[in-house]
């Protein structure tokens, strides 16, 4: 992937969250951007790093990664046909206090990776953007100027927007939490099947 301007707006990113304020627990020094074909057709969003990823400086690649595969596999979609990245670049923390755990980002912290998000989209222009969890829903929704909806509502089912199509998946690992969305989330891929189907 070696589109200028995204590599121009990483740089930025990566500028810009060394430089952010000492009492936003994250790992700072380990950024992960997108991964993938700058022509990608589909591109996935997730909420932001784990511990794996920012080992790895790669998205999705730790537990989350797996079941991603998992359900990459189950569409028939190989990850190097995707466009990979989060919708915050750097792993959010809890404080050392709590053990430095993984955080949702807060809604500053998606405002604040907004405009590499938008490179991105901007660049790669896919013909689906796929929604991993509500972070990244919420991410997408105020990019394109529209009312955040909750992931209960919106999952599985393509949402138009202009030119670009939405589709909001719930994110893999919830179902680690909450097995009645296993079934859910399975019927969901089947509906994000067609929709890639029509695509390619
Ligand atoms: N790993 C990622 O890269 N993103 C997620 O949303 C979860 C795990």
């Amino acid at each position: 992937m070696t589109d200028e301007r995204i590599l121009k707006a990483y740089e930025q990113e990566r500028r810009r969250i060394l430089e952010l304020e000492e009492k936003i627990v994250c790992d700072r020094h380990n950024p992960v951007f997108g991964e993938g074909s700058a022509r990608a057709r589909i591109m996935l969003i997730g909420e932001a790093p784990g511990k794996f990823e920012a080992m790895e400086g790669r998205p999705f690649v730790g537990k989350a990664g797996k079941q991603l595969d998992e359900l990459l596999e189950s569409v028939g979609v190989e990850r190097n046909e995707l466009f990979i990245t989060n919708a915050v670049k750097y792993r959010p923390m809890k404080p050392d206090s709590q053990k430095g755990a993984n955080r949702t980002p807060t809604l500053a912290e998606i405002k604040a990776a907004l405009s590499v998000l938008a490179v991105e989209i901007e660049c790669v222009r896919p013909c689906v953007v796929v929604t991993l969890g509500n972070t990244p829903l919420t991410a997408v929704s105020l990019l394109w100027g529209e009312k955040v909806p909750k992931i209960g509502d919106a999952h599985g089912r393509c949402i138009e927007h202009g030119t670009h199509k939405l589709f909001p998946l719930y994110h893999p690992a919830s179902a680690i939490y909450n097995m009645a969305l296993l079934d859910v989330m399975k019927d969901d891929i089947i509906k994000l099947n067609y929709v890639i189907k029509e695509l390619l």
